[in-house]
């Protein structure tokens, strides 16, 4: 079959277009057939050894929507010809025309929606979601600050911020205002002309995917037992109780049960991926290109194979 790998990290020209095994699905695995795979920044930072050393060669990708292949031995969760969309290990890779992924971190692709758009989600999809709603408990009514609301976490941050009924203000550049005002954000922000905390008031949750002094600067907004999430960076020790806050660094799981959740709330309610690249399998460089900019909107997705009939 073929595949994106890297045998060494480095610049996007590591990436080598290959012929290699399919790989076969052990204990409680399916294989998947892919149509579709997601970029995220996590790809290249993995791609340049950024993360730190990982077992080489790799076939890389996290990010996967297709069908359903083959069962591993006892597994029946999920059934071959079955659509489904997933979040796979680091290692076993989305950059190609099958995976294997262990069926807990599997869920059944929305209905209303293509395997393009299936495979923008799971990354994102399961950050923005854990990030408000199992670190922060944002709740109907509260007020969120999303810093990076244009990009694929935030993109989805501020739709599953709405749907909940919370009140969203977006930070992004003026090329995404009117993006961001489609989407569902009350307020925006243009971080290049506004600082957010003269602008933002207070705010019961931040949710932080930029980092930096972006994140420095997060705490004067919060309110009192308000709580700070970055996708980035690290706690500083003793900053969250000298405001008297929490925070905590996300860590996205891999959950089939909440990609579930999130298919059905995209198949009933006006919450959808923004898909705003999508290039052929053959072009990964091009997407780490394009991805390692920091000002993509909403998400890259690499089209592996036609939609099945
Ligand atoms: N910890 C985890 O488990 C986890 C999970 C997912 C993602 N992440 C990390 O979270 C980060 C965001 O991921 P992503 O997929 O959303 O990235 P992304 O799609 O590449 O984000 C791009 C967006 O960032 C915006 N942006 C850049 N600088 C900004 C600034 N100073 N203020 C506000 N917006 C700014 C850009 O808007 P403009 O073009 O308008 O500037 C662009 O729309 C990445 O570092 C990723 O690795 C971590």
């Amino acid at each position: 079959m073929k595949a994106i790998r890297i045998h060494e990290f480095g610049g996007k020209e590591v990436m080598k277009y290959e012929d290699i095994p399919q790989p076969q699905p052990g204990t409680g695995e399916i294989r998947i057939r892919i149509i579709a795979a997601g970029v995220n920044p996590m790809d290249w930072k993995i791609r340049s050894g950024m993360i730190g050393e990982m077992p080489l060669p790799m076939t890389m990708g996290i990010d996967v929507a297709g069908v359903v292949d083959a069962q591993g031995p006892g597994e029946v969760s999920f059934q071959p010809g079955e659509e489904v969309f997933a979040k796979v290990s680091i290692g076993q890779g989305s950059y190609a025309e099958y995976t294997v992924v262990n069926s807990a971190q599997v869920a059944r692709k929305p209905k209303s929606i293509g395997f393009v758009e299936s495979a923008a989600i799971p990354t994102a999809g399961l950050a923005a979601w854990q990030s408000l709603f199992d670190i922060a408990g944002l709740e109907k009514g509260q007020s969120v600050l999303i810093h990076g609301a244009a990009g694929g976490v935030g993109s989805f941050a501020v739709q599953f911020a709405r749907w909940k009924g919370a009140y969203v203000i977006g930070t992004a550049s003026e090329k995404n205002k009117q993006f961001l005002k489609s989407i569902g954000t009350d307020e925006f922000i243009d971080y290049k002309k506004q600082r957010f905390e003269d602008a933002a008031g207070k705010v019961d949750v931040v949710l932080d995917t930029i980092g930096g002094d972006t994140f420095d600067r997060s705490w004067g907004v919060l309110k009192p037992g308000g709580f700070l999430v970055s996708t980035v960076a690290r706690i500083p020790e003793g900053v969250p109780e000298k405001y008297g806050v929490h925070a905590q660094t996300l860590m996205t799981r891999a959950d089939g049960e909440e990609l579930a959740q999130i298919a059905a709330i995209i198949d009933e309610q006006p919450v959808k991926p923004v898909v705003t690249t999508i290039l052929p399998l053959s072009e990964a460089q091009k997407a780490h290109e394009m991805s390692e900019t920091h000002h993509t909107r909403g998400k890259i997705v690499l089209r592996v194979a036609e939609d099945p009939q």
